[in-house]
C-alpha cells in the first residue's frame, strides 16, 4: 500500500518508441482518448476493437496460468463498490495517501515524492511556491442510494485484493481447498491519482490482476520466492525480452508496514524501469485485520495437526493494462523491405488479437462465396479478421501492424485448385495449402 515509486531513468531508453505506440494505437484502434468528441477525458482512455482483443488476451493467459493450469487456486469477482469499514480494516482510509503540494504561483498540483527538486515548481519554474504536502487519500468515495452523508458513503476499490480478504472463509468453506491454495481474480481498480500519466502506465481507471495464496506461516519465505520466480517467467514466457525484465527487491525502508519483503517485476519502459507487477509477503497482516474489524473469526483449522491458525499471505499483483502496454513495446518493430518500412507487431500468438485474417484478392462476387466458406470454419475457432478491399500489400502491411500471426488470402486459382495462400507474419513466408487442410495447418501452429 505504498506509494509507487517514481520510475528510475535510463538513458538508453527509446523515447520515440512511446510516440510510436501511442500512434499506432490510435491509428489501428487499440486505445482511444475517453470522451474524446468532448475534448478528451484527461488519463483515461478507452481499449477499441484491437485493444480490446490485446487486452482480453492478457488477461486470459493470466488466468490460464494462475487458475486454469492449477489445482491450488480458484477465482472469484466480487464487488468494485464497497462500505468503509473494508477500508478502515485494511487501512486504505488512514494510509493509502500521497503528499500532495499546490503551487501557489500557477495552481498546478504535484506528488511531492515525485519532484526532482521539492522547491522547485516544474509548471511554472516558480521557487519555493509549494504549500506543506498534506496527505491526499486516494480513494473514490461516492454514496449508495439517493442520500448523500454520514451512513451512506462507499468507496470504489482502490484494489481488488480486498475481495480476496473479506471472502476467505466463504471460499474456505465452499471448495474444500486448505493451505496452501489463493483466490484470484481480475477486475477494474480506481485510484484518484495525483499524477496520472505515461499513456496507459498510471492512469485513475485501471484493471488488476491479482492473487492472494494463503499459506502456513512457516512456508511463507518458501512461497514468497516461488511466486516472485513463477511471475517473472510469465513475462518471459509470453514474449518480453530477459534485457528488459527485471526483479527487484524493495529496501527495507521500501517495504509497507505490514510487508516483510516484496519485489517487483519491473520492465524498462522507454523512460525507465517502471513496475508491471508487485509480489509482497504480508504475513497475516490482513485476515488479523478484517478478523478484528468485522469480529468474524477467520483463521483456518488443521485437522491433522489439531490447530488454529491465520495463513500468511504472499500476494502476486499485477496491472493488466500495463502488461498489455509492456507487450505492445516489446513486440514493436520496424523492418526495412526493399524501399519500404515495414511495422510489424511480433506478439506472440496467444497475445495476437486476430490469430488470422480472410483476404480475398479482390472483392468480386466468386471470391466472397470461398471467403464466406473459409470464415465459417475459422471463426469458431480463432478471432479471424476479414478485409475484402484495398491492394493486397497493404491489407498485409496492416495485418502486420496489429500483429495477425497468419494471413489467409483466397485469389482466383483457388476456385480450381481449392487451395489457398497463407502468409506468415514475422518471415512473410507464402505457401500454399488445400483449404481442406486449412484448420489442421493453422491449429498446428497457433494452439499453444
Ligand atoms: N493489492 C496490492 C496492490 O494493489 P499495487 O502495487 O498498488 O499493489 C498492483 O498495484 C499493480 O497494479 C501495479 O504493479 C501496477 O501494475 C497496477 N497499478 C497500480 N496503480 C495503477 C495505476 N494508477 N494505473 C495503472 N496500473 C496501476
Amino acid at each position: 500500500m505504498a506509494p509507487e515509486q517514481s520510475p528510475d531513468t535510463d538513458a538508453s531508453a527509446d523515447s520515440g518508441l512511446m510516440d510510436k505506440i501511442v500512434n499506432l494505437s490510435k491509428r489501428r484502434g487499440f486505445v482511444f482518448q475517453s470522451a474524446e468528441i468532448y475534448g478528451g477525458f484527461r488519463s483515461t482512455y478507452d481499449y477499441g476493437p484491437i485493444g480490446v482483443l490485446l487486452l482480453r488476451n492478457v488477461k486470459d493467459q493470466w488466468w490460464r496460468s494462475m487458475v486454469q493450469m492449477r489445482h491450488d487456486v480458484v477465482g472469484l469477482d466480487a464487488a468494485i463498490l464497497a462500505p468503509p469499514q473494508v477500508f478502515e480494516a485494511s487501512g486504505h482510509l488512514a494510509n493509502f495517501t500521497d503528499p500532495l503540494v499546490d503551487c501557489r504561483n500557477c495552481n498546478e498540483r504535484f506528488r511531492e515524492d515525485q519532484l526532482d527538486d521539492p522547491s522547485l515548481c516544474p509548471n511554472c519554474g516558480g521557487k519555493d511556491t509549494f504549500t506543506e504536502a498534506r496527505a491526499f487519500n486516494l480513494m473514490f468515495k461516492t454514496h449508495a442510494g439517493p442520500v448523500e452523508g454520514a451512513g451512506h458513503d462507499v468507496y470504489l476499490r482502490p484494489e481488488t485484493a480486498q475481495g480476496m480478504f473479506t471472502n476467505f472463509m466463504n471460499v474456505l468453506n465452499t471448495t474444500r481447498k486448505k493451505p496452501p491454495f489463493g483466490i484470484a481474480q481480475i477486475g477494474k481498480s480506481f485510484r484518484n491519482e495525483i499524477t496520472p500519466g505515461n499513456f496507459v502506465f498510471r492512469t485513475r481507471e485501471f484493471e488488476q490482476m491479482e492473487m492472494e495464496f494463503f499459506v502456513p506461516p512457516a512456508d511463507s519465505q518458501q512461497w514468497y520466492e516461488y511466486w516472485c520466480n513463477e511471475r517473472y517467467q510469465w513475462y518471459i514466457d509470453l514474449g518480453i525480452p530477459e534485457d528488459k525484465l527485471r526483479l527487484r527487491a524493495h529496501d527495507a525502508d521500501e517495504l509497507s508496514h505490514y510487508s516483510s519483503g516484496t519485489s517487483d517485476v519491473e520492465y524498462l519502459f522507454p523512460w525507465g524501469w517502471g513496475e508491471l507487477e508487485g509480489v509482497a509477503n504480508r504475513g497475516d497482516y490482513d485476515l488479523t485485520q478484517h478478523a478484528e474489524h468485522s469480529g468474524e473469526r477467520i483463521e483456518f483449522f488443521d485437522q491433522a495437526a489439531n490447530e488454529k491458525y491465520k495463513p500468511h499471505v504472499i500476494e502476486p499483483a499485477a496491472g493488466a493494462t500495463r502488461a498489455m502496454m509492456s507487450f505492445l513495446l516489446s513486440a514493436y518493430d520496424e523492418e526495412q523491405v526493399g524501399d519500404d518500412t515495414r511495422t510489424v507487431l511480433r506478439l506472440d500468438h496467444r497475445l495476437a488479437p486476430y490469430k488470422v485474417a480472410v483476404l480475398p484478392l479482390s472483392k468480386k462476387e466468386e471470391l466472397i462465396g470461398p471467403c464466406e466458406e473459409i470464415l465459417a470454419q475459422l471463426q469458431p475457432r480463432y478471432m479471424t479478421d476479414y478485409d475484402i478491399t484495398q491492394a493486397i500489400g497493404k491489407r498485409y502491411r496492416r495485418q502486420d501492424e496489429i500483429g495477425t500471426p497468419y494471413c489467409v488470402t483466397v485469389d482466383f486459382d483457388t476456385l480450381d485448385d481449392k487451395a489457398v495462400t497463407i502468409r506468415e507474419r514475422d518471415s512473410m513466408e507464402q505457401v500454399r495449402v488445400p483449404i481442406a487442410e486449412l484448420v489442421t495447418h493453422l491449429d498446428e501452429r497457433l494452439t499453444a
